[in-house]
């Protein structure tokens, strides 16, 4: 943050709260924190006196409140301010020794014609920038990072855009301009996580840091429209606000007076109103809870959902199918799974709503669809018809495909009653009661947040304690603090729990209502509580910004909004640093790089993880699985000693033993598993492509009688040239063997083996393969088109055949004796099994090929390739000359004729008339 936004933000925080204190660092996050980082100091509040600061650090000076530091050398260093009449917190600051002074400073223009995103990037070191580089607002490099850029771009500096889930790389491919790189990317929803990365060069002993970022398609925020009137929780409450679960910069908060929304983490931000007639004054200024969706933002106003999108500003009731008021609470996904949610789009939902009674569940667009009712919740649960049960609460867990409803259960409903758990699969529509039974006042409320993690855990909070269940439910309590209890509120001047910010990391963040902080983490059953960083007066909320760092927003009265970075690692350092908490390991490796690993048919995953940690201290690593046990795991444990540490490594193998061969239900089966297709894999067929071909359709005709079925009329059909590309044209003497190749979204994977099988679409059966059963090994007659069609008289031609039917001819367990001298109808990679053509006539065929082998991909795997035929002699054509020989002979004869009778009546005239008279002729002449 620049010295101006300090100074800004210091005569809003300083008003009559309580007295505080910050330390900044000019590096946006505190990403540098080090020796060479001039570090800002900043008392806010009265009768200070001066700064007690390490003999080793330099002080600008140090009675006065607002200063600056430097510590040459690495270490803690222990600073307080020294306040007359009362003692401040001291903290612990942790001052690196790092060749790391650089940091990449990016902007970005979108380009919707053709979807791209050009990144320009420069690398500026934060301690000589200017205030718009530090505050991310810079359109241009100042005059220090152009020269700096130029410099390392001579010694080899070339930044790179790495994305993290699909590790694509992007390059610039343009020279340097003014000192910034250019990159283009495409936009994308799925692989939104990038990082921006340099060479290694070094420069005045320094490196540039690599930048983590989260990119995505541009989110648009809803224009405001004049005449609108502002939207706002009740007066006096505390700030209200929600995150988009995939792209962090997307924010929408309600304060007693206005709706902001952005889409850069609060760099920019507009207001969003509603229309004056749709809303009483009162309800205007009730919001309690408010959700943003990729359609709109929705707000929650005394029972009743209101959504404000692009266009317009409706009340969701019984036209979407929600009830109309009595709403007791929504909630929305809050991890990120975009890839695993596009791949089942429209069959899970996104937005839960609930009743005391009913539970609805939102799918894309708004659709919504009761899921069940507390009646039916009763049946399915096993629980006594007199017991009254109502819905607590519905939240999404860590887990993709499940849904959490929290119930209220009691029979005689007066002081207490029981809160238990139950966990909905939304593609098994299984409810699985879980081990949690909280015993709870009759009117309390209760929170829930799961965690990221393999199996649910979860914390759950009311007004002031944390309850944690972690470790498959074994693992329960309360949050404990030093004080030796989980009441937060005693520990901060009987303030309430205001927010709960959870990270990817497992870290914990209990904000109050007066902005004490408390920290802890998955699978810890302690908070502690930080130093103050704020004041009690200010109403704030802590997100986390692009680069999953958090930030504090603080909105003021007059609607003015600020942000700042919170260096939470370095302030929970700094408060457990006096503790002698000693992490029991040195290291802890792995190379798990996605979030998810698609496993098909035949595939494993190996993973290793490698922890390091002294002798005698006897840590191993575990691994937990949630989920249908459909996956075996292989571990292999190695063991080494070297100096007094211990390094273990496991080895997990993920693989598959089931057998999709001859099951009745394949196709049943692929969904009841998380196991399954990625939707990017594609096949193709080898030596054909677009290019190369003119790019139009066209119609032609099927000879009847080639026909698998015949008609009795020739078939016209039409060349689709989008759908099939461009023909191979073959000489109908040669024959034909398809190699198939599998790609994803990558690029080419590699070749095919499995066996596959090809038919023409409009039903051509004028070819044939030259194998025979026989000599393909078959001990009985194999499947083939025919006998499969037979079988199977119902279904269109594409179905009668595929995996999950497909029996093979090697055993004389299956199928039956008969003549094995008939073509075998099934080619893969190795068989040398080739298509061959009608010598007679040329044709074009259009093939579709599936993959037969039941065991090689849960996904469906078809391509489709064309083939045109030609030779010498395309009979197709013989009746055309011979027709038109027809037509010219019959011409020459006509006009043989004609002439004929033509001379003969001249002849006839010469023969009539005397011959005398042509000269007499002449001489007229
Ligand atoms: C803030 O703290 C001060 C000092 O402890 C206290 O007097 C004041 O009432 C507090 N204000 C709020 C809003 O909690
Ligand atoms: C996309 O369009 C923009 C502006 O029209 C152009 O500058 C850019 O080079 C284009 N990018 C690609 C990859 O075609
Ligand atoms: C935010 O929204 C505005 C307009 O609504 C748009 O111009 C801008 O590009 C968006 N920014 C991002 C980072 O998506
Ligand atoms: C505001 O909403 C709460 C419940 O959400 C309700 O109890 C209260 O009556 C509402 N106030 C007004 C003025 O509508
Ligand atoms: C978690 O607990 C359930 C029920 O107690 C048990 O069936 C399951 O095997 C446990 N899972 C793990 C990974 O321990
Ligand atoms: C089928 O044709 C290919 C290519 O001409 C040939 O290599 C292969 O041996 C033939 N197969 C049989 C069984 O004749
Ligand atoms: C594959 O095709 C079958 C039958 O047409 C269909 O039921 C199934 O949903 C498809 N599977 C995938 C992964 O598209």
């Amino acid at each position: 943050m620049s010295a101006r936004g300090v100074a800004v933000l210091l005569s809003w925080l300083s008003c009559c709260g309580l007295a505080v204190w910050r330390y900044y660092s000019k590096s946006p996050d505190y990403r540098i924190f080090s020796t060479r980082s001039i570090i800002g100091l900043e008392y806010d509040g009265t009768s200070f006196t001066e700064w007690s600061v390490p003999e080793t650090c330099n002080v600008i000076d140090k009675r006065f409140p607002v200063t600056e530091l430097r510590c040459p050398s690495p270490g803690v260093y222990a600073v307080k301010p020294i306040v007359v009449g009362s003692e401040e917190e001291e903290r612990y600051l942790f001052v690196a020794s790092s060749h790391i002074c650089f940091l990449w400073y990016y902007r970005v223009r979108h380009f919707f014609n053709n979807l791209t995103q050009s990144i320009i990037v420069w690398a500026y070191d934060p301690e000589n920038a200017v205030a718009e580089e530090l505050d991310g607002s810079a359109e241009e490099p100042s005059i220090n990072s152009e020269v700096l850029s130029t410099q390392m771009a001579t010694l080899g500096q070339k930044p790179t855009i790495y994305t993290i889930l699909k590790r694509k790389v992007y390059l610039s491919n343009e020279k340097m301009k003014k000192g910034t790189w250019n990159i283009e990317i495409p936009m994308t929803i799925e692989d939104a996580l990038k990082e921006i990365r340099g060479n290694q060069v070094i420069f005045q002993d320094c490196f540039i840091a690599d930048f983590l970022i989260l990119l995505t398609f541009p989110m648009l925020t809803i224009p405001e429209i004049p005449g609108y009137l502002p939207i706002s929780s009740p007066p006096g409450s505390q700030l209200i606000a929600f995150r988009d679960t995939c792209i962090f910069a997307c924010v929408v908060l309600v304060t007693d007076r206005e709706t902001f929304q952005t889409n850069d983490s609060f760099r920019t931000w507009t207001r969003v109103r509603v229309p004056p007639d749709i809303l009483s004054d009162d309800e205007r200024q009730n919001v309690t809870d408010v959700i943003l969706s990729r359609d709109g933002v929705i707000f929650y106003i005394n029972g009743v959902l209101y959504l404000k999108s692009f266009r317009g500003f409706i009340k969701m009731g019984r036209t979407i199918n929600l009830p109309d008021d009595g709403i007791a609470g929504i909630s929305s996904r809050k991890w990120c799974w975009v890839k695993y949610l596009f791949k089942a789009e429209g069959r899970r939902s996104n937005l839960a709503v609930w009743t005391e009674n009913e539970i609805y569940l939102g799918y894309i667009l708004f659709k919504f669809a009761r899921l069940v009712t507390t009646t039916e919740l009763k049946n399915i649960l096993n629980l006594p018809v007199t017991a009254t049960v109502t819905i607590h609460s519905v939240q999404y867990t860590g887990h993709p495909l499940e849904i959490a409803v929290f119930l209220n259960y009691c029979i005689v409903c007066t002081i207490t009653k029981k809160i238990f758990l139950v966990i909905y699969n939304e593609d098994t529509k299984q409810w699985i009661s879980q081990d949690l039974t909280l015993d709870a006042p009759i009117d309390s409320v209760f929170i829930p947040h799961f965690m990221f993690s393999a199996l649910p855990e979860l914390i759950l909070w009311d007004k002031h304690s944390i309850y944690y269940y972690f470790n498959n439910f074994t693992f329960t309590g309360i949050l404990q603090t030093p004080a030796g209890h989980g009441n937060l509120s005693m520990l901060s001047n009987g303030s309430i729990i205001h927010e709960v910010l959870i990270d990817y990391f497992g870290n914990i963040l209990v904000k109050m209502e007066n902005n004490v902080m408390f920290y802890s983490k998955i699978n810890i059953g302690d908070a502690i509580k930080l130093h103050l960083w704020t004041s009690n007066t200010t109403k704030a909320w802590i997100f986390l910004n692009t680069s999953g760092h958090t930030y504090f927003l603080y909105a003021f009265d007059d609607d003015v909004i600020q942000t700042q970075d919170y260096p939470l690692h370095l302030e929970a350092k700094s408060v457990t640093f006096k503790a002698k908490d000693k992490c029991p390991y040195m290291a802890f490796h792995n190379n798990i790089a996605h979030l998810l690993y698609f496993l098909d048919k035949g595939e494993a995953l190996t993973v290793w993880t490698q922890i390091v940690y002294p002798e005698n201290n006897g840590l191993y690593v575990i691994m937990e699985s949630y989920g249908p046990k459909i996956l075996e795991v292989r571990h292999n444990i190695s063991f080494e000693v070297a100096f007094g540490y211990c390094t273990k490594t496991l080895l997990l193998t993920f693989y598959q033993k089931i057998n999709y061969e001859g099951t009745d239900d394949y196709f049943g089966m692929v969904f009841q598993i998380a196991v399954g297709c990625d939707n990017k894999k594609f096949i193709a067929v080898k030596g054909f492509s677009k290019k190369g071909c003119p790019r139009h359709d066209f119609s032609y005709v099927i000879e009847k009688s080639y026909l698998r079925h015949p008609l009795s009329k020739n078939l016209k059909v039409r060349y689709n040239w989008k759908e099939y590309g461009c023909p191979l044209r073959l000489e109908f003497t040669e024959k034909f063997h398809p190699l198939v190749q599998l790609f994803d979204d990558n690029g080419y994977v590699k070749d095919v083996e499995a066996n596959f099988i090809v038919w023409e679409i409009h039903g051509r059966a004028d070819y044939s393969f030259n194998n025979t059963m026989a000599q393909s090994g078959c001990l009985h007659t194999a499947q083939t088109w025919n006998s499969m069609i037979k079988l199977n008289e119902h279904l269109p031609l594409e179905e009668v055949w595929g995996p999950e039917n497909y029996k093979h001819c090697f055993s004389y367990g299956i199928g039956k004796p008969g003549d094995l001298n008939q073509p075998y109808e099934i080619i893969n990679s190795s068989n040398r099994n080739h298509i061959f053509w009608p010598m007679g006539h040329s044709g074009m065929y259009v093939f579709r090929l599936k993959i037969l082998d039941p065991n090689y991909s849960f996904c469906n795997l078809t391509a489709t390739f064309a083939i045109e035929t030609f030779g010498q002699i395309p009979s197709s054509s013989v009746y055309l000359v011979a027709s038109f020989l027809f037509v010219l002979m019959l011409l020459f004869f006509t006009i043989l004729i004609l002439s004929y009778f033509w001379y003969m009546r001249i002849y006839r005239r010469y023969i009539n008339e005397p011959l005398h008279k042509a000269p007499r002729k002449h001489k007229t002449n």
